[in-house]
């Protein structure tokens, strides 16, 4: 009998606080049309009290109670995030004891926008190999306390908010196929210097708008499109499955002209693209358990439905999975 993971339960959280692309008319030199036709965003939300750790506790909730557990019967709490509360202790730790979960194992990791696929892919691993039965993964990202806010190519890009999913061990697919890449020759082109250990010694030299998210957009996007659309193919090839099978694809929300090309690929419609980015922004690892949650919420994915996810970012890091919800 074969052993897979499956999402019993997905959870999402933003914060109340809107920002609209007018807002941003107001203090920088862009425009909503601009910022509409270039990205697709219209608004994002903007963690104004919330932390990282209370975001991904409130989607956390919505999970575990999608899925009907009880906190004590997950065995490990993985968060991705590139925007910890702090690096020490960890949000995951920190929300273990919030959940009052039971006291397996709990830590974040980063792989900046794949961190939601990087974490399924190692929860997955360890489902699979019996180093746990339950596990609660989760994106969480505070980016609007790492952006230079003078910068109009990154800081009309990117939200707050939170997405979690419960995973359970299972007979029946379940997760199909993950797949992770990464390509450190290209780190410089987007970076976060502010929150690591490198900004403590240095400090004192680094020219205050270096710390901040910055990110050689174009660049980015010129790669962005080519391995989203790579890593949604891979995906879809490792599951046994084929393109007509695909009942929805949730690409990372990072603009809408990288997942209208990545789709094209794919050879789907648009009805089958789940689009968060209008309203949310970039969330960096929120944006594929937070997109799953809504479609989920809406009624659009159903048990059953087979679902490709892909993401890319800093790192550069990409990757992508294939799942039966
Ligand atoms: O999630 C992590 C991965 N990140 C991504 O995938 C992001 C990928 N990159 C992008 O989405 C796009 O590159 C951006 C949306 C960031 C920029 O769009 P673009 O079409 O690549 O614009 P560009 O950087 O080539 O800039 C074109 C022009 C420039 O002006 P000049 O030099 O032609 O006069 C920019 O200064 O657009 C200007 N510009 C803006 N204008 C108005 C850049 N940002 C803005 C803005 N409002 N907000």
């Amino acid at each position: 009998m074969n052993t897979y993971s499956r999402v019993i339960g997905t959870g999402s959280y933003f914060p109340p606080k809107v920002f609209t692309n007018f807002d941003f008319e107001k203090r920088l030199d862009t425009s909503d049309e601009w910022i509409r036709t270039r990205t697709g965003i219209v608004e994002r939300r903007i963690a104004e009290v919330e932390t990282n750790h209370d975001m991904a506790l409130e989607a956390s909730k919505k999970a575990i109670e999608m899925a009907d557990i009880n906190p004590k019967d997950i065995d490990g709490i993985i968060i991705a995030t590139f925007t910890p509360d702090y690096s020490m202790p960890s949000t995951a730790c920190r929300l273990q004891s919030s959940l009052g979960a039971s006291k397996g194992f709990a830590f974040d990791m980063a792989a900046a926008c794949s961190g939601f696929i990087y974490a399924m892919g190692i929860a997955d691993s360890m489902i699979k190999n019996g180093l746990a039965e339950t596990m609660l993964v989760v994106g969480s990202e505070k980016l609007s306390a790492t952006l230079d806010w003078n910068d109009r190519g990154t800081c009309i890009l990117f939200g707050d908010g939170a997405g979690a999913v419960i995973l359970r061990k299972d007979t029946e697919p379940g997760i199909r196929s993950i797949y992770m890449a990464a390509d450190g020759d290209h780190a410089n082109l987007l970076t976060l210097h502010a929150i690591g250990v490198d900004f403590l010694y240095n400090r004192a030299k680094v020219p205050p708008e270096e710390l901040m998210i910055k990110m050689k957009g174009n660049e980015v996007f010129k790669i962005a499109v080519r391995a989203m659309s790579d890593a949604a193919e891979k995906a879809v090839l490792q599951s046994g499955l084929s393109y007509e099978d695909i009942d929805f694809f949730i690409p990372h929300q990072a603009n809408l002209r990288i997942i209208d090309a990545a789709a094209k690929r794919l050879k789907l419609d648009k009805d089958k693209v789940i689009i968060t980015l209008d309203k949310y922004g970039n969330t960096s690892s929120a944006t594929i358990p937070s997109s799953l949650d809504i479609a989920v919420r809406e009624g659009k994915i159903k048990k059953g439905h087979n679902v490709v996810a892909a993401a890319f970012g800093g790192g550069l890091t990409w990757g992508s999975m294939f799942f039966t919800f």
